[in-house]
C-alpha cells in the first residue's frame, strides 16, 4: 500500500476488489444510478468531454463511454484505479484514468471538459468543497456543467428510524463530521447542505437545479428493504418521484443531485 495514502484512500483500495459485486446486487443502488443517469443525460451534449472525480471502478465511466463520451477518470484511492485499468483496455482510447485527489485536480494538464461529474458522496469525505471547486474554471469549457451527487444532511428515511437506530439516524448533524468505518479503517465524513454546495462556487457558476435521491425510500443499505416489502417499497419510490424536484425534498435524500453550469 502507498506510504502517504489518506485513511479515504486505504479504505476504498481494500473495497475496490469487491465494490461492483455489492454495486450490482444492490437494487436502490441501482434505481438511484438510473435516476443519476437520467438527470446527466439531459444535459449532456453528443460525445461529451466527461471529467469524472472519485470515479471509483469506473462503473460510470463506462457507462458514459458506451453512450458515445470521452471520460478522464479520477480517483485517490490505487485498488480503484486499478480496477478502472483492468475494465477499460477495451475501450481505451474512450477513457483515460490518473490516480488523483479532488483537490489536486491542477495536476490535469492541458485538458477542458464539457462535464464534471462526482458520483455517490466521494465528495463527503472533505468539509471544503472549495479546495476541489476552485480548480473548475481552469478546466470547465465556457457553458459546460458540474453535477455533484452527494450526501445532504437531512435524509427523511434515516431520520425516521431514530427510534430503532437511536443517535446514528442523527449522525448528519454533527457540525464537524463524523467517523466512517469501511474495510477496517477509520476516516472522517462530512455531510453538505444545498446552501454549503452553493456556497462553493463563486459567481461564474450559475446553479441549475437540485433533486432529491432516495428520500422517503429506502437508502442503499437497509437490508432487503425492496425483496421483504416490494409495495411499500414501490409506493415510496413513486412518491420520491413525484417530489423530487419540489422544495424542500430538492435538498433532501439518502444523496442529492446538484447541477451548476459555468458562466465565465
Ligand atoms: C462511494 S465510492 C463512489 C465511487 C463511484 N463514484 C461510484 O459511483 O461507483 C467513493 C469514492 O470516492 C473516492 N475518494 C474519496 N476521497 C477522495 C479524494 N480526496 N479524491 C478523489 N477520490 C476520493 C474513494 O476512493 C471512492 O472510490
Amino acid at each position: 500500500m502507498h506510504p502517504t495514502l489518506s485513511p479515504p484512500g486505504i479504505a476504498f483500495s481494500r473495497q475496490s476488489s469487491h465494490f461492483d459485486d455489492e454495486d450490482t446486487k444492490n437494487p436502490v443502488l441501482q434505481r438511484m444510478r438510473q435516476q443519476i443517469y437520467q438527470h446527466v443525460e439531459q444535459l449532456l451534449r453528443p460525445s461529451s468531454d466527461i471529467l469524472e472525480l472519485n470515479a471509483g471502478t469506473g462503473i460510470d465511466a463506462l457507462y458514459f463511454t458506451a453512450l458515445g463520451h470521452r471520460v478522464h477518470a479520477t480517483d485517490i484511492s490505487p485498488g480503484m484505479v486499478e480496477q478502472i485499468g483492468l475494465k477499460t483496455q477495451a475501450v481505451n482510447d474512450k477513457i483515460t484514468f490518473q490516480q488523483l485527489s479532488f483537490t489536486d485536480l491542477d495536476r490535469i494538464q492541458e485538458r477542458s471538459f464539457d462535464f464534471i461529474f462526482s458520483n455517490f458522496g466521494g465528495l463527503n469525505c472533505t468539509d471544503d468543497l472549495k479546495k476541489v471547486t476552485v480548480h473548475f474554471p481552469a478546466l470547465l469549457k465556457p457553458g459546460g456543467h458540474v453535477t455533484f451527487v452527494i450526501m445532504p444532511r437531512v435524509c427523511p428515511w434515516e431520520i425516521a428510524g431514530l427510534i430503532k437506530n437511536g443517535r446514528k439516524a442523527l449522525r448528519r448533524f454533527h457540525r464537524g463530521g463524523t467517523i466512517a468505518h469501511l474495510e477496517g479503517a477509520y476516516f472522517k465524513t462530512y455531510y453538505h447542505s444545498l446552501r454549503s454546495i452553493r456556497n462553493s462556487f463563486d459567481s461564474r457558476f450559475r446553479f441549475i437545479k437540485s433533486e432529491g435521491l432516495a428520500i422517503l425510500s429506502p437508502s442503499p443499505h437497509t437490508n432487503n428493504f425492496p425483496q421483504r416489502y416490494p409495495r411499500l417499497d414501490r409506493m415510496l419510490t413513486q412518491l420520491d418521484h413525484r417530489l423530487r424536484n419540489h422544495f424542500p425534498f430538492n435538498r433532501w435524500g439518502d444523496h442529492i443531485i446538484v447541477t451548476f453550469q459555468y458562466t465565465p
